[in-house]
């Protein structure tokens, strides 16, 4: 199986590569972090060969070319894309640049669409070809504060929705899986986010976890699985009772609440 997995530097993307190139994938793994995608292939130095990475920034058009033709060149054609790679950010809306929103929806949105783009041609060519993106819990029901990344997880999943359609008469699969909070360093590399605005959630999962999961995506073909009991509780408490749910998110959401005239 040869596959492209985007976001391979750290947290789920890591975990993942090393699962795969376990399992006896062929990885192409990038990420922006030559050092730590260094360290991966190091970790995976028993299976030699097995692991390949190209280091660069997956917002430039220039880096997801370079990505393609190296598939091209080195496999002619593409088994799995994994679109994982991104970063959230926090706080209110209103008091956040127009800039964070554009940088999250490079990285979350943009990204991975322009990518899989590039991809199709060589996924027509692979054996079982699937597109696994990577969304959230927060592309099922969106919580405050969190106002750009749901919008780019929503929007990824609006448009795999209709990919997923696109593709069937290719054999290509279109496959998602939503984590909930998982201990990553997602939360140290928030996007043009103030260090006082925190994330809330009722647990979490290791991204070792995650990335066996992911795994048992691809080999029975979810279509979207949903991560952790809380994750789903939220997902299903919001399709049953919508405005309850926004008056629950409306009191837990304290700690990035909007300045009040008495605060000042
Ligand atoms: N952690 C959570 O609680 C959580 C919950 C739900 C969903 N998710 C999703 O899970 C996926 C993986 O996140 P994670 O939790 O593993 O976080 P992470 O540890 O911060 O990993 C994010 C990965 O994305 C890469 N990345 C970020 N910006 C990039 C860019 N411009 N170009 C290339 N690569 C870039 C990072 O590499 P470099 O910095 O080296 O470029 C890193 O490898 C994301 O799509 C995230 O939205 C996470």
């Amino acid at each position: 199986m040869r596959v492209l997995l985007t976001g391979a530097s750290s947290g789920i993307g890591f975990s993942l590569a090393k699962e795969l190139t376990l399992k006896g994938a062929c990885v192409l793994a990038t990420a922006r972090r030559l050092d730590r995608l260094e360290q991966l292939v190091e970790q995976t130095r028993h299976h030699p060969g097995k692991l390949n990475v190209l280091d660069g920034d997956l917002t430039s058009s220039a880096h997801r070319q370079r990505l393609a033709k190296w598939c091209q060149e080195h496999w002619g054609a593409l088994d799995v894309l994994i679109n994982n790679a991104g970063a959230g950010a926090i706080g209110p809306f209103e008091q956040a640049s127009a800039d964070r929103l554009r940088r999250v929806m490079e990285i979350d949105f943009f990204a991975p669409v322009e990518l899989t783009r590039l991809s199709i041609g060589l996924l027509r060519a692979g054996n079982r070809p699937a597109i696994l993106n990577i969304g959230s819990v927060l592309a099922h029901r969106a919580v405050p504060n969190k106002s750009e990344y749901c919008a780019a997880k929503f929007a990824l999943r609006g448009w795999a929705e209709s990919l997923r359609v696109e593709l069937a008469g290719f054999g290509i699969e279109v496959l998602m899986l939503s984590p909930s909070t998982t201990r990553s360093e997602f939360f140290d590399s928030l996007v043009d986010t103030h260090s006082d605005n925190k994330s809330r959630s009722l647990g979490s999962m290791s991204p070792e976890r995650v990335a066996q999961l992911a795994c048992r995506v691809l080999i029975q073909s979810k279509r979207d699985m949903i991560l952790s009991f809380g994750g789903k509780a939220l997902v299903i408490m919001g399709r049953l009772f919508p405005k309850l749910t926004d008056r629950l998110l409306e009191k837990t959401s304290v700690d990035s609440k909007p300045i009040q005239s008495s605060d000042r």
